[in-house]
């Protein structure tokens, strides 16, 4: 995989480089709760630009369905990312129409412009490889040379993370060389005990993990909406937690190969349980009560694990050498279930474990919760990128850029 010092140093001055960003950042209305995908970043476009590069950054944001929506605008990141910067950051308001032309056409050398959502073209997520490649296509035709570095979306096969490298000199950014050399530390060499955090909410989203993690991993501690899963496979009530009932025989297979290979499945001893889902709006107080795992009421659902679990998982965590933790404990949004995920969290920091904070909402949490990042080994801008990374499968976005 060529990088991009090696752009660097053959020189970018005047060139129109496009930069394939994940500026996927969460938002309440226009406002950017979470700018870590923004910060992460920011070193491969300011370096560009000090070096005289013509910049376009392109990202997805959210799930729009090909076409434009506001919603899911792009124009909260670029202002984000020219307050980073410290400088004006031109804003194209369509992807490959006349306003992006326009604006790319409009830079001088050092600028930076961000173009708008790539999902607004149906090309861009399209399974069909000739319209992908046609937008492709027109995505090619801003640019000159392309640097890879929305490391959060490279297990996707999408048009600009996939096709576009192909058409055009390509590179990848610091920050995707920094993610990769992370996650090779925990597929090969990997310093023992290995302990690995799974959270959030749903198993099926995390069988492919667990399943090679059963040859590799020492310990899985579980959490989250995934966890009454678990709990029900292992026969107890659950109430009326979150459940992937198809997903049981599945849990139960994994529980079983975990014993024969000597692999510790720590699972919740006590959860915080309510009627209801909290209000995340209002933040209302929730009033939930703390029960024994095999003692939720038929008519309530688990939201966050118990304070006996927290301690049960940090001393699971303290003498790990290596731990990956990806996804939530509990509803953390809402301050009442937050402390499960904090447990963890305090418990990464305590630990002298070289720790990975796997992206997505664990690293949203990390944050929103007032840790210091600099206090974990490191936390990825990849959630679903770092799962697949660690599944040993091929990532189209990395792929592209190796050819
Ligand atoms: C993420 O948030 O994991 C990435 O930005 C990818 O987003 P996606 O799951 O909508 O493709």
């Amino acid at each position: 995989m060529k990088t991009i010092d090696e752009l660097l140093a053959a020189g970018v001055e005047g060139k129109r480089v496009f930069v394939r960003a994940d500026l996927n950042v969460p938002l309440d209305g226009t406002t950017i709760t979470d700018d870590g995908r923004i910060r992460a970043v920011q070193p491969t476009v300011a370096k560009l630009a000090e070096a005289g590069a013509r910049v376009i950054v392109a990202s997805h944001l959210g799930r729009p369905k090909g076409a434009p929506d506001p919603a899911f605008s792009l124009a909260p990141a670029a202002a984000r990312l020219g307050e980073l910067l410290g400088t004006e950051v031109a804003f194209a308001t369509d992807t490959v129409g006349e306003s992006a032309t326009a604006t790319v056409a409009a830079l001088t050398d050092g600028q930076v412009a961000v173009i708008e959502n790539l999902r607004f073209n149906a090309g861009e997520t399209s399974k069909d490889d000739a319209e992908r490649g046609a937008f492709a296509d027109q995505l090619a035709a801003l640019a000159d040379v392309y640097v890879g570095d929305g490391f959060g979306a490279v297990h996707r096969k999408h048009a600009s993370v996939f096709d576009l490298p192909a058409r055009l000199p390509h590179f990848a950014g610091y920050l995707i060389a920094t993610e990769v050399g992370v996650l090779k530390k925990l597929t090969s060499d990997v310093k023992r005990p290995y302990a690995v955090v799974l959270g959030g909410a749903k198993v099926s989203d995390k069988l492919g993990v667990i399943d090679h993690l059963l040859e590799k991993a020492d310990r899985i501690l579980v959490g989250g909406g995934m966890v009454y899963t678990f709990l029900k496979a292992q026969g107890h009530e659950i109430g009326i937690s979150l459940l992937q009932e198809d997903q049981v025989p599945v849990v139960q297979e994994y529980l079983k190969r975990a014993d024969e290979r000597g692999v510790e499945f720590v699972l919740p001893v006590d959860v915080l349980v309510a009627p209801e889902f909290p209000d995340l709006k209002t933040k209302a107080p929730a009033h939930p009560t703390v029960v024994a795992h095999d003692a939720m009421p038929a008519d309530q659902q688990g939201l966050d694990i118990g304070p006996e679990t927290r301690k049960l998982y940090a001393a699971k965590l303290a003498d790990a050498a290596t731990v990956f933790w990806n996804g939530p404990m509990g509803v953390f949004e809402h301050p009442d279930y937050a402390e499960g995920t904090r447990a963890v969290a305090q418990a990464l920091v305590d630990s002298p474990a070289f720790s990975v904070v796997g992206g997505g909402d664990s690293a949203a949490a990390v944050r929103i919760l007032g840790f210091d990042e600099n206090a974990f080994g490191h936390i990825s801008t990849g959630g679903g990128a770092s799962l697949e990374y660690l599944e040993g499968k091929s990532l189209p976005g990395l792929a592209a850029l190796e050819n």
